[in-house]
């Protein structure tokens, strides 16, 4: 089931640059198709190995164009779904000829000059009115999952810290780490012994990630840096600050890269400065947009979540030590729609609606 929002066809219509057509590029254009969202251009680039292959959207057929030398100039918007280097070379280029820069990637989150944005949680952080100009950063997928989650509950209750852990799908590596994930997949699938039993072999060869992760979970999500923190964690801490605006949130938080192709899972223990009963909580999520809550022993999981773009939350529990003042919560989400992608259109239409651009 996907949440379709109201058509923007009665504003004028845009015109939008993509950059990278991977497993996130690709959900931003079936979205935009889904909400039928109102584009008067788009043009696609990629790498040079793939310029000149052609992109069947609607009734169009875009040529692919090298987004390294590519002009930009005409184009309102350029959402750029290629990496951080991509951004850190390009980005200023970009914008300066015209359109504004949307960033998924991770290079431009923590410049304080750049607004960090869920358009569900804090829209306020961009102009009231007149044009938008420069960058918009969008965070980490795990970082938005959780964050979409949380945000009901911290407006009522105010947060007052979280302890975490991830459980994040191999496609949060993109077209990469799903084909790694696959090949070790079918490599080990016929070793079921090996994995009962213990290792007799070599584990099929990993290069995307740092360990293996064909039935195998490892709290490695992210490379290690020199301090005890994975940048995933990192990420998940600076990133959550950001959005709640609340630079000294304690936040404990351990990834870890699970055996799942698609949806990135977190259990959080969240404290709040106000009472929170179980109840007051069902009741909150229950109305809450962008969310599906689940009850009892109707618990979200990603084989069923995929290709949704709601946030499910089940297992809403009292914390034992906290009390009322602490939830435990299961959470998980489609890291390519509302952890990316979904995020992404959300982002194009609110600057649409706005007026922004
Ligand atoms: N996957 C997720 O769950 C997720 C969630 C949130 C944010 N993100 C972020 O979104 C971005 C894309 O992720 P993805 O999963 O879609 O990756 P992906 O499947 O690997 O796709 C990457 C795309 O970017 C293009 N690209 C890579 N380097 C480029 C360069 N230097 N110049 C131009 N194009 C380049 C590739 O072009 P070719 O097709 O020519 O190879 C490809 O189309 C990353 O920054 C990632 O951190 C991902």
């Amino acid at each position: 089931m996907q949440n379709v929002p109201a058509s923007s066809a009665q504003h004028r219509p845009v015109s939008i640059g993509l950059v990278g057509r991977g497993l996130v590029g690709s959900k931003v254009l079936e979205i935009l198709q889904e909400r039928q969202t109102s584009i008067g251009e788009l043009r696609v680039f990629a790498t040079p190995r793939s310029v000149g292959q052609i992109i069947e959207w609607q009734d169009h057929r875009v040529s692919i164009e090298d987004a390294a030398t590519a002009d930009y100039s005409g184009l309102d918007l350029v959402i750029n779904t290629a990496d951080g280097n991509f951004a850190r070379d390009h980005a200023d280029r970009i914008a300066g000829q015209g359109p504004v820069f949307i960033d998924s990637s991770f290079y431009w989150r923590q410049d304080t000059t750049v607004p960090l944005l869920i358009p569900t949680i804090n829209p306020q952080i961009l102009p009231a009115k007149g044009k938008v100009s420069g960058k918009i950063a969008k965070s980490n997928c795990t970082t938005t999952i959780g964050a979409i989650a949380l945000n009901p509950l911290h407006n009522a209750a105010g947060l007052k810290s979280l302890t975490v852990s991830t459980y994040q799908s191999t496609s949060g590596q993109g077209n990469p780490g799903t084909q790694e994930h696959l090949a070790q997949t079918k490599a080990m699938i016929s070793r079921v012994d090996e994995l009962i039993h213990g290792q007799q072999k070599p584990y099929p060869e990993f290069t995307i990630f740092p360990a293996g992760t064909a039935f195998n979970a490892a709290p490695l999500a992210g490379t290690m840096p020199a301090d005890d923190h994975t940048t995933e964690e990192r990420k998940y801490i600076n990133e959550t600050r950001r959005i709640f605006d609340l630079p000294k949130l304690p936040i404990d938080v351990t990834c870890v890269r699970v055996g799942v192709f698609n949806c990135h899972c977190l259990s959080i223990l969240a404290e709040f400065e106000q009472l929170l009963p179980v109840e007051k909580a069902h009741e909150i999520l229950e109305g809450a947009s962008g969310i599906v809550l689940h009850r009892d022993d109707d618990v979200p999981q990603p084989i069923f979540v995929a290709g949704t773009d709601q946030v499910h939350i089940g297992r809403v529990r009292q914390s034992n030590h906290l009390g009322e003042h602490g939830l435990n919560l299961w959470v998980v989400g489609d890291n390519l729609r509302p952890g990316a992608a979904t995020n992404l259109v959300d982002t194009v239409e609110l600057l649409i609606k706005q007026e922004l651009i």
